[in-house]
């Protein structure tokens, strides 16, 4: 079971920030005083789910952990350290992110292909990759749509994350634009790769409550104007999850109480 002691011998948190503040020049205080640290027990991993209203800075805060964006005030720390180009973060976002010019394989292996790994070697590292996101069949195809449907083509970026071996992947709202079925489907498929992986931490943004409770180890809820944290929860349930979890008195109970808190914050 997981204990709660940062991840390195150092001691150090794999995401640290703090006092974190946004402004921009026609709006201060977008984001105020952020602060939170994610560990991972060592062979573990660590699944970190960020809930809040549209426009509260759940994808800015996401930005922060990957280096794209620096905040107006406060720090970002990755293992103990403030981020350089050589951090490794894996991101998938809502928005097909696949070039729809490349077959499957091609997007999956992009990241070693930029690495320059040898043709041979990444196919096979891609295609075992593939498989491990159920997509076999389809590495010939090229990645866009019809040809793939929306979850194939998140399964796609989600293999071409996972092959770079990032530490931590961000992952922003990656089920939003999703049909029902294909998202629980996903919700599962998720939980499946992350139980064969280790020393991964993965921060998910959702506003989906059933999605954040089913996949969460740690749940922060955030509120806007400003934005902030107001809610760190433990997901006390079992880290093996199937679909059937979610019809138990344990699960149930913890989506009412979040959508109970989330009802209660600002308008
Ligand atoms: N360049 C900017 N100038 C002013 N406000 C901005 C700018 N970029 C983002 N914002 C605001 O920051 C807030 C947080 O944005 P975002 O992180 O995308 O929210 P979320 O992902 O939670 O929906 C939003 O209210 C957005 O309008
Ligand atoms: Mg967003």
């Amino acid at each position: 079971m997981k204990t709660n002691t940062p991840q390195d011998d150092d001691q150090s948190y794999v995401i640290e920030l703090k006092n974190v503040g946004q402004s921009y020049p026609d709006r201060e205080d977008v984001i105020k005083d952020v602060s939170f640290t994610v560990d991972c027990d060592k062979g573990d991993n660590k699944f970190v789910v960020i809930l809040g209203p549209s426009g509260c800075g759940k994808s800015t805060l996401l930005r922060y952990i990957s280096g794209l964006q620096v905040p107006t005030k406060g720090g970002v720390f990755l293992h103990g350290k403030p981020i350089t180009n050589e951090t490794i973060v894996g991101m998938v976002f809502q928005k097909y992110s696949s070039l729809p010019w490349y077959t499957v394989l091609e997007n999956v292996a992009l990241g070693l292909e930029l690495q320059g790994v040898p043709s041979k070697e990444r196919n096979q590292r891609a295609m075992e990759m593939i498989k491990t996101v159920d997509l076999m069949g389809q590495e010939n195809k090229h990645a866009h749509y019809p040809i793939l449907s929306g979850g194939q083509l998140q399964r796609v970026a989600i293999a071409r994350s996972l092959l770079a071996s990032p530490k931590i992947l961000l992952m922003d709202e990656p089920f939003g634009a999703l049909d029902v079925k294909t998202r629980l489907h996903m919700q599962e498929m998720l939980k499946a790769i992350m139980s064969k992986m280790s020393d991964m931490t993965v921060v998910f943004v959702t506003h989906d409550i059933p999605e954040a409770v089913f996949l969460g180890d740690e749940i922060l809820i955030m509120d806007s104007n400003p934005g902030r944290i107001v809610e760190k929860i433990t997901v006390n349930l079992p880290e093996n999850r199937t679909k059937e979890i979610k019809r138990e008195a344990k699960f149930v109970k913890m989506v009412y109480d979040i959508e109970d808190k989330m009802e209660s914050l600002s308008k």
